[in-house]
């Protein structure tokens, strides 16, 4: 009886402190939070979502972090809106961006149980290189935009316990010092643009820079409207003239990966012109392995396979290329099968858990591929952010595995998966 009276109380204490926080309105828990005095509501979410109700404790390092969206608060007070909007954005209505998360929790893990799983290997294979974790750092554009040391930080940061690191066309820092940085090579995310002197110079540059991989992203074709990012963009009060020039050539001067090349005629990096002809110019004029990111169907893998493309990466872009509502973990299972082993499949877009990478490597990937997590680590704290939150994905990962009985990722297949 005492327990009871004393659960009200705590309850009811509780409800005011949600009805006095600035994030219960933004939470959408407001409309319990409201007549918390008199009372209690019933429908008191359970399990109560702590995070969402705790948002003015943002942690003051790394080491505080509990899961990777511990950083991206910090990094939203850090980084200036206009940044920050960039990299949350989807397109439109963000369908696909909200889906590619919702749909990890429409899946559910079989864990086995008695096997020994004392000891857990995570090394994965790509093109006759080991890997100690199959958690890749995709391709993201200025990372100076986070971070003053851009993608540097990226780069030492995954050098420090050997990720794959794909670097953009429109990086911040050059292959160059990014090589330097990560000391070791890292692929190369092609945009090609609609030109082809454009593509092969860019080509060029990354085969002297040591790159084996060549990754040309494929989901680029039409312009975007990036709503969240126009919408933070207005409160950002930055005089943005001192680092961003207006039209293209402004664009390309602050990526140094152009630095050199003649860009007289694009109007635009996009390239809605590409075809497999163009894939198969492509692999003509270079010796580095030939990758296509941004593969959904079943169609598409065959053709790539059928065309000679050396990977794929299942990816919609983080939701940034199109709204179509497709989640890349929903897509994985048809281009696996398609794909039947010939060549590796990589995945990516809204993995945030460890749960989520043991998904996408039950359902034939061979790697996963996280964007904004590590951003979110860049704008937080640097480098050290970046790393805090590989290690946070790597720990998850290998708790999953336990859980789920495997000690390899050669264990991992669809019958760990089931469908809610
Ligand atoms: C801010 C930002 C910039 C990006 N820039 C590029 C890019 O230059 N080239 C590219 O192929 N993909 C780019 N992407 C897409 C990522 O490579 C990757 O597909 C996506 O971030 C994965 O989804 P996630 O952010 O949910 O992990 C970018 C993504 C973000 C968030």
């Amino acid at each position: 009886m005492m327990d009871q009276v004393d659960n009200a109380a705590n309850r009811r204490q509780f409800l005011r402190f949600l009805a006095g926080s600035p994030v219960v309105a933004f939470t959408g828990l407001s409309a319990f939070a409201g007549d918390t005095a008199s009372s209690p509501p019933a429908n008191l979410p359970d399990p109560v979502n702590w995070r969402a109700l705790l948002t003015q404790d943002l942690i003051k390092s790394p080491g505080d972090a509990i899961n990777v969206f511990d950083f991206e608060l910090v990094a939203r007070k850090n980084v200036p809106p206009g940044h920050f909007g960039y990299m949350a954005s989807g397109i439109d209505d963000e369908l696909t961006l909200r889906a590619n998360r919702e749909a990890f929790a429409r899946l559910q893990l079989r864990p086995r149980r008695l096997n020994d799983v004392t000891k857990v290997e995570t090394t994965t294979e790509l093109f006759g290189v080991k890997w100690p974790t199959p958690i890749v750092i995709a391709p993201t554009g200025g990372n100076r935009a986070y971070h003053p040391d851009g993608e540097l930080a990226v780069a030492r940061a995954a050098k420090a316990h050997g990720h794959l690191q794909i670097l953009s066309t429109v990086a911040s820092t050059s292959v160059e010092d990014v090589v330097q940085a990560r000391a070791a090579p890292i692929w190369f995310q092609l945009y090609a643009t609609q030109k082809w002197e454009v593509t092969e110079a860019l080509v060029k540059r990354a085969e002297a820079a040591g790159c084996p991989v060549l990754v040309l992203t494929v989901d680029r074709k039409a312009g975007r409207n990036q709503e969240t990012y126009l919408r933070l963009r207005r409160s950002d009060s930055q005089d943005c003239s001192g680092c961003h020039e207006p039209g293209l050539k402004g664009l390309v001067r602050m990526k140094p990966n152009f630095d050199g090349i003649d860009v007289s005629g694009l109007t635009s990096l996009e390239s809605p012109n590409l075809t497999w002809d163009f894939v198969n110019r492509l692999k003509d004029a270079t010796r580095m392995k030939v990758v296509l990111k941004g593969i959904l169907t079943a169609e598409d893998a065959k053709l790539s396979v059928d065309n000679g493309v050396d990977a794929i990466i299942v990816s919609n872009h983080g939701g940034r290329a199109e709204d179509s509502g497709l989640p890349t973990i929903d897509c994985l299972p048809e281009v696996s099968k398609a794909v039947a082993g010939r060549i590796p499949v990589l995945v990516d877009s809204g993995f945030r858990r460890g749960t989520d990478v043991i998904k996408g490597l039950a359902l034939g990937a061979q790697a996963v591929c996280i964007g904004r997590p590590y951003l979110w680590g860049l704008g937080a704290f640097g480098e050290p952010g970046v790393e805090r939150v590989l290690e946070i994905l790597r720990a998850e990962l290998e708790v999953g595995m336990k859980q789920c009985g495997v000690r390899s990722i050669a264990e991992l297949s669809p019958a760990f998966v089931r469908r809610a």
